[in-house]
Order: structure tokens, then sequence, then C-alpha cells
């Protein structure tokens, strides 16, 4: 059994991250294994940043959204210096396994490490753009989308007043799972992903075809990653082509990345939080704890690094359908 191990969070913050850290800790504290937290991911292992935690240093957390441990993308710990420093940091204080609570990003570093050091590391996802492979929703996934939703529904209010067409940027490095549920859910006329090749000139004609049925406003939702160009670019290629549609564009932005959990997120967390140390002191090494169809899953860093989550296309059909 191990006697110690360490949590930290990794790339980008996501609303649950304190609610699976919490978990994390507490599910050590009741097997009597002890627990530290890493400061700013692999930047503060290199650095030694480790901080004690027992059960009353995660109190009134479970609701918070960011990250009480923060958050970085380390640059040196992708060379093999920056990863001899973290070693010898996590053995002058003893630390026998790790929890990682990030994205791809977070679980290649812990592969590398894992294959020269051994160290082992249970992974659990938290990313707000659900695009790990192994688990059907991230921590922070549910939240995000909710928080982008809302900012929608205010835009639409908007856009009807004034009779515009609305371009909405929503997050998704590189893929359209918070544009999705944010175009059905908030009555989006088009949805743009990267994972589908919906060509502007598509756009003009869906459009077009509003246009001639008397809409008089529309929303089109473009993941950050879509690849016929951002937001902008299609908005001025589409108003280019329809000059009397009055065009304007808005980002959501980082505030998708903030603000309270929604249940759905604290309960994921949670459930996350207890498998990841319970599959490490049972032995498990670079796999990623996730759940799907409702069971819970461990599926290797291998397979959630080089395997793509795909995009259920019958959400494509249903934005066109509930447009017509
Ligand atoms: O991976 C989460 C995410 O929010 C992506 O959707 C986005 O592309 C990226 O992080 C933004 O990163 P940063 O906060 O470093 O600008």
């Amino acid at each position: 059994m191990m006697k110690r191990i360490a949590v930290f969070t990794s790339g980008g913050d996501a609303p649950g991250m304190n609610a699976c850290i919490r978990a994390v800790v507490r599910t050590a504290v009741y097997h009597g294994i002890e627990v530290y937290g890493i400061m700013r991911g692999y930047s503060g292992m290199i650095k030694g940043e480790f901080v004690k935690l027992d059960s009353a240093s995660v109190s009134n957390t479970v609701q918070r959204g960011g990250t009480i441990l923060k958050s970085a993308r380390s640059q040196k710990f992708m060379t093999k210096e920056g990863r001899q420093q973290a070693y010898d940091q996590l053995m002058n204080n003893g630390i026998e396994g790790l929890i990682a609570i990030g994205g791809n990003g977070t679980f290649t570093g812990a592969t590398l490490f894992e294959q020269e050091f051994g160290i082992p590391t249970v992974g659990a996802p938290g990313t707000i753009d659900n695009d790990l492979f192994g688990t059907d929703y991230t921590i922070g996934y549910d939240t995000a989308v909710n928080t982008a939703l809302e900012a929608i529904d205010k835009i639409r209010d908007t856009a009807d007043s004034h009779d515009r067409c609305f371009f909405i940027e929503v997050m998704g490095r590189d893929s359209g799972y918070i544009a999705i549920p944010c175009a059905i859910g908030g009555g989006a006329e088009i949805v743009m992903v990267p994972e589908t090749q919906m060509s502007t000139e598509a756009v003009i004609d869906t459009l077009r075809e509003g246009w001639k049925r008397s809409k008089t406003s529309f929303i089109v939702i473009v993941a950050e990653g879509e690849v016929e160009g951002n937001v902008h670019e299609v908005a001025k290629r589409v108003k280019a082509a329809i000059p009397q549609l009055d065009t304007r564009v808005t980002i959501v932005g980082h505030i998708q990345r903030g603000g309270s959990p929604t249940a759905a997120d604290r309960l994921l967390s949670s459930q996350i939080g207890i498998a990841a140390v319970e599959g490490l002191v049972n032995g498990m090494r670079n796999v990623m704890a996730g759940i799907v169809d409702k069971k819970l899953v461990y599926t290797p860093f291998a397979d959630t690094i080089s395997k793509k989550k795909l995009i259920n296309q019958s959400f494509m059909r249903m934005v066109e359908i509930l447009n017509s």
C-alpha cells in the first residue's frame, strides 16, 4: 500500500477541479494515505512547491470554480532535465504516486515521466473541452456549456430586437463539443465545428434561405477551433456575400472557464476523484479514470492521447431540423 501520494492540476482550469481535489484528498484520508498538493502543475513539481493536505484543507471548496492548487502549462517538464528535477523533488518528499487532473498535454507528460522514472500516475479528465477519449464527459464541460448558453440567450434577445445576425465563438481548441449543445440549446441557425466540413458558402446559403422565409435574426455558433477560419473571418465573408445582413461578432471567451460547477460536474468530479485514488493504490498506472455509459472505466493514457472522441453526427442533423 502506498503511504504518500500527491495531486495536482495542470493545463487550462475547469470548474469542478476543486471538487475533484477534495474527493482525492478525502479518499486518501479515508484509506489512511498521506496526501500532498503540488502547486501550479508540473511547474510546481519541478520547483518543489508541495503543501500537505488534510480533510480540513479542502473544506468549503466543492462549490468553488478555478483550482485551489493553481494551474500552469510547463515547457520545462517537456525536457528531460525538467523531469529529472521533478523526480528529485518527489523523492525528497517521499511521494510514491500521482493524481493528475488535466487533459492530454498533462497525460503525455505523465507517460514520459513513468517511462523514465517509474512514478505511477492516474489521471482525472479535467478540461472544459470534453475532447478526451475514455470518458463521456470531462470535469468542467457541463458548467462551461451552461455558462456559454446563458450568454447566448442574452445575445439572442438583442439579436432579435435589432434584426441582426450574430456570430458567436465558443471555446474548444480542436473540438466542437461545447459548440453543439450551445447551438441546440440556444436555438442557433448554424453551428460550425472543426469535426465537420461546413463551408462558409453553406453558411451563406442557409442564411439566405432563412432570409427568404422572413427570418430577421440569426445566431451562428462558431467553435474556436473551426478550420474555415476564425469567427471574425467567417463573419466578414458572410457580410461580403449578404451585405443587407446586419452582422455582429461576440467571443464568449474565458468566462466559460470559471464559475461554480453545476451539480453534474460536482458529481462527476467526486466520482472520478475517488476512482483515481483507489485505482492508484490498487496498482494502476498511466490510466485515466472516466465514466463511459454510466460505468467507471480506466483508459490507458496511450489511448486518451492518440484516439479521437467522435462527435455524434445526429446532433448536427438536429441543428438542421430545428432550424427548419
Ligand atoms: O483547453 C481548454 C481551453 O479553454 C480551450 O478551449 C482553449 O483553446 C484554451 O484552453 C485556451 O487556453 P488559455 O487559457 O491558455 O488561453
